[in-house]
C-alpha cells in the first residue's frame, strides 16, 4: 500500500461536482490509453512497467560500479542536463545533509554536477577544485550529442587523462547513453569505458529508474533497491483497476485539468523543506516538457516556504488569481528539535517552550493553506510520512504516471519535446557548426552579428 496521501480539502470549494466528475471520467480514459499503450508517444512508455521489470542483476551491476567509484574516489562528477541529472540530484539532495559538501569526505563519495549549463566560471572553478582531489565522472546523455554535457565532459576528461593517464581513466569514467547511437557511445567504446544503456523507450525526464538516476544515487550511498521497491508499490497501486477518485494519479490529474479550465494557468509546487529544492526542479522539467506544447499547458513553478513567503508571499496572497498550489508535506522530519524555556523571555518565544520545531512548521503550513485558499488560490496537498528512498521512489513514480494521464487529458503528446531543439539550432548556427549554414545566414540577415 502506498504511503502518499492526496488531500483536496483546500481546493474543493473552487470546483463544482459536475466539473470534477467530468475530469474523473477523462482521467479514467487517459489512464486506459496510457496502460494500453494506444496514445500519442506510445513508443516512449518503457518507464510505465520499469519498477516491476528491472532485474536484480541490472541493480547489482549498477551497485558494483558504484562500489568501484567509492573505492577510489572522493568525488563523483555527474555530467548531464535536464532528465539526465535532475532525477538523481532530486533524490541525492533530498536524502543528504545540506552541509556535507563543505568538507572533503574521509569516507564515501560526494556528488558534484557539471554540464547542466555553459557557465565558464563554474566549470573553471570545478576543474581547479578537482585538480587535487580523487574523482570519477559519470557522463550521462541519451542522445550522446547534447552540447552542454559534451563540453563539460571534454574538459573533465582532459583533466582525468592528465592526472591518471590514458589507462587510469578507464575505471574512472562511467558512461550512460544509448545502446548504439551518438557520439558518446562511440567515444565510450573507443576508450573502453564501462557503459550503461538507457532503454530506447524511456525518455530523459522519465529515466530516474534507469542507470541515469540509479548509478549516481548508488554512488552517493543510497539504496537503489529501496527506491525501486517504492516505485514498484506505486506502480501496483496506480495501475490497478480502480475508480478514478480512488486513484491518486487520476485525482491529481483531474484537479489540475479542472483548475486549468477555470483559468488557473500556473501550478506552484511548494515545499517547506529546502531538501526538496531539486525535487521541485525535477518536477518542473517533468511537467513543463511534457505538457507545454501546442500553445497549451500549466506553467510549473516552485517555491520553498517559509523562505519564499517573505519574497513571493505577497504575490501568492494578493496578485493575479491565475495560479494554484500543490504543497508537498513531509509528516515527520529526520531530526526534530525542541524549543526550550528561558528565564528572561527576551525574544518573546516562551509560548513555544516544549513544542517541537516541526510542530511550529506544521502550524505555518496550515496557516498558509487557510490564508492562500481564502485569497482564492486553490491548494492541493500531497502528504508523505518522511523522506526515504522508498517514499521518494513512490513519489516520483506517482508524478510520472500522473503526468502521462494529465498530458493525455490535455490532448498533447506528453513524451516528446520538439520545442527544446529551437535554441540548439540557433546556437549551432551562430557557432558555425557544419550543416547549419542556411540558418546562420538567416539569423545574420535578420539580426546582424
Ligand atoms: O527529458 C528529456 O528528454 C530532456 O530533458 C533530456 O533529458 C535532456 O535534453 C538531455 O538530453 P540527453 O540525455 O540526450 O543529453
Amino acid at each position: 500500500m502506498a504511503n502518499l496521501k492526496l488531500s483536496t480539502q483546500f481546493t474543493d470549494k473552487f470546483i463544482s461536482d459536475s466539473l470534477i466528475n467530468t475530469q474523473f471520467s477523462n482521467a479514467s480514459k487517459a489512464k486506459d490509453t496510457l496502460l494500453s499503450m494506444t496514445g500519442k508517444g506510445n513508443e516512449y512508455l518503457g518507464w510505465v512497467k520499469l519498477p516491476s521489470s528491472i532485474s536484480s542483476s541490472e541493480l547489482t551491476k549498477i551497485r558494483e560500479a558504484a562500489e568501484i567509484i567509492q573505492s577510489h574516489s572522493q568525488f563523483l562528477v555527474v555530467v548531464g542536463i535536464g532528465g539526465s541529472y535532475l532525477g538523481a540530484r532530486a533524490v541525492i539532495e533530498a536524502l543528504s545533509s545540506p552541509f556535507q559538501n563543505l568538507e572533503v569526505p574521509k569516507k564515501g563519495v560526494r556528488i558534484l554536477y557539471a554540464g547542466h549549463h555553459l557557465d565558464s566560471d563554474y566549470h573553471a572553478q570545478l576543474l581547479a577544485f578537482l585538480e587535487t582531489k580523487e574523482f570519477s565522472v559519470n557522463v550521462i546523455s541519451k542522445s550522446g550529442t547534447t552540447t552542454e554535457p559534451a563540453i563539460a565532459f571534454r574538459l573533465l576528461l582532459s583533466l582525468l587523462e592528465r592526472k591518471y593517464g590514458k589507462e587510469g581513466v578507464k575505471n574512472r569514467v562511467f558512461s550512460t547513453t544509448d545502446a548504439s547511437k551518438g557520439a558518446l557511445k562511440k567515444l565510450s567504446d573507443d576508450y573502453h569505458f564501462p557503459t550503461f544503456t538507457i532503454p530506447d523507450d524511456v525518455g530523459g525526464r522519465y529515466s530516474i529508474l534507469t542507470p541515469v538516476g540509479l548509478l549516481p544515487i548508488a554512488a552517493a550511498g543510497f539504496s537503489i533497491n529501496k527506491l525501486v521497491e517504492g516505485a514498484k508499490n506505486m506502480e501496483a497501486e496506480l495501475s490497478k483497476d480502480s475508480l478514478p477518485k480512488e486513484n491518486p494519479a487520476c485525482v491529481y490529474a483531474s484537479y489540475r485539468n479542472a483548475l486549468y479550465s477555470l483559468g488557473k494557468k500556473t501550478e506552484v509546487m511548494v515545499s517547506y523543506s529546502p531538501s526538496l529544492a531539486y525535487f521541485i526542479e525535477w518536477w518542473k522539467q517533468l511537467y513543463g516538457e511534457s505538457e507545454g506544447k501546442d500553445k497549451k499547458g500549466i506553467f510549473p513553478a516552485g517555491v520553498l516556504f517559509t523562505t519564499d513567503l517573505h519574497s513571493m508571499g505577497q504575490y501568492l496572497q494578493e496578485g493575479e488569481r491565475n495560479l494554484f498550489e500543490t504543497v508537498i508535506q513531509i509528516e515527520t522530519p529526520k531530526y526534530d528539535l525542541y524549543m526550550t524555556e528561558k528565564t528572561e523571555d527576551l525574544d518573546g518565544l516562551n509560548y513555544l517552550a516544549g513544542k517541537k520545531l516541526s510542530e511550529v512548521s506544521d502550524q505555518a503550513v496550515l496557516g498558509t493553506l487557510i490564508a492562500h485558499s481564502d485569497g482564492e488560490v486553490p491548494c492541493l496537498q500531497i502528504k508523505i510520512p518522511r523522506l526515504s528512498e522508498e517514499i521518494l521512489g513512490e513519489l516520483m513514480y506517482f508524478y510520472e504516471f500522473a503526468c502521462g494521464i494529465s498530458g493525455y487529458m490535455l490532448g498533447v503528446n506528453p513524451f516528446d519535446q520538439p520545442g527544446v531543439e529551437d535554441y540548439k539550432n540557433n546556437m549551432f548556427a551562430l557557432l558555425g557548426k557544419k550543416g547549419y549554414e542556411a540558418r546562420r545566414k538567416e539569423i545574420l540577415d535578420n539580426f546582424g552579428n
